[in-house]
């Protein structure tokens, strides 16, 4: 079997990819600071990416046979506030794993983001030219950019954002919410910040599909849904029978300052991948499945 060697196993996605049911690859996980976040059988290995060597180290140890690079200073508002620490993890870890991967001829799939890409239109494209507008938009793409160049063969996801189960250390913004309606608390909602919303099992599906057909560039990846953070709410609460949830839709203009680093529209076009095999999935198909396993 081949071995996939995971960076950042131990988040959201890094969890998606462990649980992923598949038999093409033994998957080896990595991690920073919560080995209980790596499911117990999975290989595991404590790294601080910042350190190259530790990642190149681990590599030539597991012989893996392929990276798929998900770990990041992945919070935009931490990366807003912190420039220089999530700048060394988010692109001089991805620089440097390219690096690595180029030497030893090894594909590299790498976890970019929707934040890449202005906010100031809908229907995104991989063609088109990037103004990310915060400081973790800048650093994926930045990082995009390294990756490319050191390592052409390289393979980048960029990533709309994600929904769904977890592993003890990851967080998601849809349990927040879910949370919040048990204790009958409200949840504030944008009406103008448009997401392609896909879970974290979809997008687990789209990289190992992205690995299986060795694909090379840039590849949108998202739900079939192109909807509001408040529709989303809705269609949550709906589908969770939470009876008289409690809904604020709010506008980013409501927030001062705040429309100056949160896109607003970040839909994209998903032909590219959807020509690759990748199936696009409705927000309610998505969180249909989601309550049938729960
Ligand atoms: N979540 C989304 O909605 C979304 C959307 C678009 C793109 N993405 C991208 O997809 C990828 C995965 O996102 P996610 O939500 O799974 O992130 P996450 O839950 O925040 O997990 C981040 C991962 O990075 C690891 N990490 C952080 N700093 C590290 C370091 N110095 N050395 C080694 N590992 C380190 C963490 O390890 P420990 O926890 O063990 O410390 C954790 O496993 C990221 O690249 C993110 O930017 C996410």
């Amino acid at each position: 079997m081949k071995r996939l060697l995971v960076t950042g196993a131990s988040g959201f996605l890094g969890w998606n990819v462990c649980e992923f049911p598949q038999e093409d690859w033994e998957i080896l996980g990595i991690y920073h600071d919560h080995e209980n976040g790596i499911p117990d059988y999975i290989q595991s290995y404590q790294v601080d990416l910042r350190e190259s060597d530790a990642f190149e180290q681990v590599l030539e140890r597991t012989q893996a046979d392929a990276v798929l690079h998900l770990a990041a200073n992945s919070n935009p508002k931490y990366c807003e506030d912190n420039p220089s620490t999530s700048y060394s993890v988010n692109v001089g870890s991805s620089r440097a794993i390219a690096q690595v991967c180029k030497d030893l001829a090894i594909p590299m799939v790498f976890a970019s983001s929707e934040q890449v890409y202005s906010g100031s239109k809908a229907n995104n494209s991989e063609e088109d030219e990037l103004s990310p507008i915060n400081a973790y938009g800048n650093q994926k793409m930045t990082a995009e950019q390294k990756i490319m160049r050191i390592h052409p063969e390289a393979c980048i996801a960029r990533l709309a954002v994600m929904f769904g189960d977890h592993g003890p250390s990851a967080k998601c913004f849809m349990h927040e919410w879910l949370d919040k309606w048990e204790k009958g608390e409200e949840v504030t909602a944008f009406n103008d910040e448009i997401r392609n919303f896909l879970s974290g099992y979809s997008a687990a599906e789209g990289l190992f599909l992205l690995l299986e057909r060795q694909a090379t560039g840039i590849f949108n990846i998202g739900g079939k849904d192109a909807i509001s953070r408040f529709e989303f709410a809705q269609k949550l609460a709906e589908k969770y029978g939470v009876k008289d949830a409690k809904i604020k839709s709010a506008s980013q203009k409501d927030i001062p300052g705040l429309a100056e680093t949160r896109p607003a529209d970040l839909s994209m076009d998903l032909s590219k991948a959807e020509s690759l095999g990748f199936v696009l999935r409705t927000v309610d198909e998505e969180l249909t499945e989601l309550t049938n396993v729960n």
